[in-house]
């Protein structure tokens, strides 16, 4: 059984609806991640789930218990879910120590075991005594797990963390907030803009637009299988070429024929498929190999230094242009000629925009 199911739920303020039919569910221990771009509604299917707001449609279930839906809705602080938020807020006139326990209602000699045990998962032992303007923002937003994580909520919800941190204490930050949730068997739904982040901590992503999850799966198939041509353009990079059925396996673009391995399945978004039909088919970076012993030849027109690997960008003899990951000493020049071929994995097509 699911330990979290939102079925069909939809939610408008007023009459502008933010939320549309949107479904998933959440196992117990594992971490979710709704991933879109600023105002798609990720914020308020989080204050959905924790009863801050109330579904027009559909319901949200806590261990198959209904506790949102237009007529049930269960107030937020007995869902025992805890919540998370970019801006920590943290009590300043509480110790670090007094913010953790802020929400337990044990008595003071279990309380006080439960933070200094929740000092130790958040690496802050013997850190109790000290105020929040006392610590760097890294370790307030540890402060800040440890309170949500205190009254061991079934459920964690983090919208958008670390989002004031910097590049490089946030993906550290998000590394070690996954390893506390794995230990402590707590599940989770993290919000964020950042794809890197997203894949890095989550187990199932939703791809979220305009008030839909377009797709609610792992991070490896969003990039590799994506459902939709929206999800294969906002997760990743790549560009769409057109390519001609030869058969129900094959399909052949302008650098030569794919062999899927499975039967050439169109997304749902495709219904075509029969022989002669033209497709728009997703390429890489990663699809399309430098090789000076292939004998295609493209022109490099742009590259990006990524330290490991240039990003190129190929011109082919038609003038459509791809995108290619080469390890970074083989350093060419911008004009330049390069043989490259394709190493594709999985062939992602869709049916042609009329
Ligand atoms: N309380 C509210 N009253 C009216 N409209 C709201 C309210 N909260 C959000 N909205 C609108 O609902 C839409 C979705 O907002 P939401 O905060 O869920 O988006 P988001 O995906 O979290 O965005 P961001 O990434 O910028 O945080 C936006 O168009 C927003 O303007
Ligand atoms: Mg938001």
């Amino acid at each position: 059984m699911s330990l979290l199911t939102l079925d069909c739920i939809s939610h408008a303020y007023g009459n502008h609806p933010v939320v549309r039919d949107l479904s998933l569910s959440l196992a117990d221990g594992e971490i979710g991640c709704l991933l879109g771009a600023s105002g798609c509604g990720k914020t308020t299917v989080l204050r959905l789930i924790a009863g801050f707001e109330t579904p027009t449609q559909g319901s949200v279930r806590l261990r198959d218990v209904t506790v949102g839906s237009p007529d049930r809705q269960v107030p937020p602080e007995k869902r025992n879910i805890g919540m998370v938020f970019q801006d920590y807020a943290l009590f300043p006139h509480l110790t670090i120590a007094g913010n953790i326990g802020f929400g337990l209602r044990e008595k003071s000699a279990l309380a006080g075991r439960r933070v200094d045990e929740l000092l130790g998962i958040v690496g802050l032992s013997g850190q109790g005594e000290k105020y929040p303007h006392e610590l760097s923002g890294g370790q307030q937003q540890r402060v800040a797990l440890a309170r949500a994580l205190a009254p061991r909520p079934h459920l964690l919800l983090l919208d958008e963390p670390f989002s004031n941190l910097d590049v490089e204490l946030r993906e550290r930050l998000s590394l070690e907030v996954r390893d506390i949730l794995k230990q402590t068997g707590t599940a989770a739904i993290l919000v964020t803009h950042d794809q890197h982040e997203a894949f890095a901590v989550a187990d199932q992503v939703g791809i979220m637009h305009a008030g839909r999850i377009e797709q609610w799966d792992t991070p490896y198939n969003l990039y590799h299988r994506p459902a939709t041509r929206h999800v294969a353009d906002f997760v990743g990079q790549g560009v769409f070429l057109t390519g001609q059925v030869i058969d129900r396996q094959t399909v052949e673009i302008e650098l030569g024929a794919l062999d899927s391995k499975l039967p050439l399945e169109c997304t749902s978004s495709c219904l075509a498929c029969g022989k002669g039909c033209a497709l728009d088919i997703l390429l890489r970076p990663d699809d399309v190999v430098h090789d000076d012993a292939a004998q295609t030849q493209a022109e490099v027109v742009a590259k990006t230094f990524r330290g490991a690997e240039f990003l190129y960008t190929l011109r082919l003899d038609s003038g459509i242009q791809v995108l290619s990951l080469v390890p970074s000493h083989h350093n060419h020049a911008i004009g330049e000629k390069i043989g490259i071929r394709l190493d594709v994995d999985h062939v992602v097509a869709f049916r042609q925009i009329a």
